[in-house]
């Protein structure tokens, strides 16, 4: 059901993806600013992939306070200085010669280990992050890309991961990328207090078509979030062309 996501989403459509990157970094800040105020603490989950990178060296000289908690929405079950690790990218690229006291937390994920991998990581959101009234860690920002088939973290479509309600953080096999993964779930997701999407390119312009379209309602996994908090699209205008 889709109507909870849209009814809470605003979308920007910028001319290019570094404008539209640029708008969402704006926000990132500005998120980041009312949180620290609000309650002393910035806790942001990110997204991997490449649509990101820009946004991520954007926003890597901004990034300067110990309060500021960064987590990985996912990661692939690779060392976290192979080409593949999410975590490698946002460190070449959000926190690219950042001294400064910022907490990360790496997925350190192995094949061999994946569950217990993942039980770590949940220990860990649910050690720092404040949690609601349902034992779930709240964020008070989750960045997500878009998979051109409607995957967002490591949510796949027809994986067992999209039917997890109960752990916060769960592993599987995406048979599609032959990759072993670790991803947030929807309880998660859905407990965040604002998310953020960026989504460029004009492979993106279907599923973006598809997620929108008022006569349509195609089960994917991020049509299936029901968010708690607000939604925030920054689209470039390819992936927009079908709206
Ligand atoms: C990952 C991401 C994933 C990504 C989408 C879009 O680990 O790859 O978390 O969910 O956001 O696959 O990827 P691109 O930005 O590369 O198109």
């Amino acid at each position: 059901m889709k109507y909870p996501l849209i009814t809470k989403s605003s979308v920007s459509i910028s001319p290019t993806h570094e404008l539209a990157s640029q708008k969402a970094a704006e926000l990132f800040i500005d998120l980041g600013i009312k949180s620290l105020a609000a309650h002393g603490h910035y806790y942001v989950a990110l997204t991997g992939g490449k649509t990101p990178e820009y946004l991520y060296n954007s926003l890597h000289e901004k990034l300067d306070d110990r309060n500021i908690h960064l987590f990985l929405g996912d990661e692939r079950a690779v060392p976290l200085d192979d080409v593949q690790s999410n975590y490698r990218m946002i460190k070449e690229s959000l926190l690219s010669g950042n001294d400064n006291e910022i907490n990360i937390y790496p997925i350190n994920a192995a094949k061999e280990t994946l569950e217990q991998d993942a039980h770590k990581y949940e220990e860990k959101l649910l050690e720092v992050l404040p949690l609601n009234n349902f034992g779930v860690p709240v964020f008070d920002l989750i960045l997500l890309g878009l998979g051109d088939d409607g995957h967002i973290a490591s949510l796949f479509p027809d994986t067992d991961a999209l039917l997890e309600m109960d752990k916060m953080v769960t592993s599987l096999y995406v048979e599609k990328y032959q990759s072993h993964r670790i991803t947030i779930t929807y309880p998660v997701i859905n407990s965040a207090r604002n998310i953020i999407f960026l989504v460029s390119g004009n492979k993106k312009n279907e599923i973006i078509k598809q997620i929108f379209a008022t006569d349509n309602d195609t089960e994917l996994p991020v049509t299936n979030i029901s968010p708690s908090g607000k939604v925030y699209w920054f689209l470039d205008k390819e992936a927009a062309t079908e709206l």
